[in-house]
């Protein structure tokens, strides 16, 4: 069993999409053991109470320093005896003594095509007005290992989306949601759980489906 911690701050749509997959039981082998918030208001928070997850709040303005708050999200996490931490609209800088816990075992979605309109700044709608601003016809999303970096880990999947004439950020930031967003997060969890995720340095290599034939040996 892969058991999960999701990470949230906002609405927790992504949080939903993966809780609507499990629920559908298209995740076999995987299981929320909880799912943390920076934030006590945040929607995903009532999204997990619904779904009978448990929900912890783990805010620095709880905490005299970063360090402290840092080294409490860290147990908290721990704590929840998870095998892979997923960042779902995550709005914290992951520490690196919570990178450094969790080598290869935290993912994040991504609102753009990584190496694009990512890194310091781009951070909810500011990455679609980014993508706007430049004029891209194409964005979309990525899914990627977490290391010490900003947004820089091992690219898991991506997804293409096309920008559209007239797009606000906000009706951008909607159809990569629903095109890709929703669709790749699940899917990543799907194949970590399948065991099928190999990192080879900066990169990622996605096994096939044992039983599928592909790769199977000719003989
Ligand atoms: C998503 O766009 C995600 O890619 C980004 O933050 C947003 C979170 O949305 N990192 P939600 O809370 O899952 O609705």
């Amino acid at each position: 069993m892969l058991r999960i911690t999701v990470c949230v701050s906002g609405g927790g749509t992504n949080l939903q999409a993966i809780i609507d997959q499990l629920q559908a039981g298209r995740l076999p082998g995987v299981e929320i053991a909880a799912v943390i918030s920076n934030n006590r208001g945040a929607y995903a928070l009532e999204r997990a109470a619904a779904a009978g997850i448990t929900g912890i709040c783990c805010s620095p303005k709880d905490y005299a320093s970063r360090e402290a708050f840092n080294d409490a999200l860290l147990q908290q996490l721990q704590e929840t005896g998870c095998d892979l931490v997923v960042l779902a609209g995550f709005l914290v800088a992951i520490p690196p003594q919570v990178v450094a816990a969790y080598p290869g075992r935290i993912i994040n979605i991504h609102p753009a095509l990584i190496p694009s309109f990512c890194g310091k700044g781009y951070y909810g709608l500011k990455v679609h007005e980014g993508a706007l601003a430049r004029g891209v016809k194409v964005t979309g999303a990525t899914v990627h290992f977490v290391d010490e970096g900003l947004d820089s880990g091992p690219i898991i999947l991506q997804k293409a989306v096309e920008v559209r004439d007239g797009d606000t950020p906000e009706v951008l930031q909607r159809r990569v949601m629903e095109q890709a967003e929703w669709i790749l997060l699940p899917e990543a969890i799907r194949l970590i759980a399948q065991n099928r995720v190999v990192i080879e340095g900066r990169t990622t290599r996605i096994l096939p489906e044992s039983g599928s034939g592909e790769g199977a040996d000719a003989e």
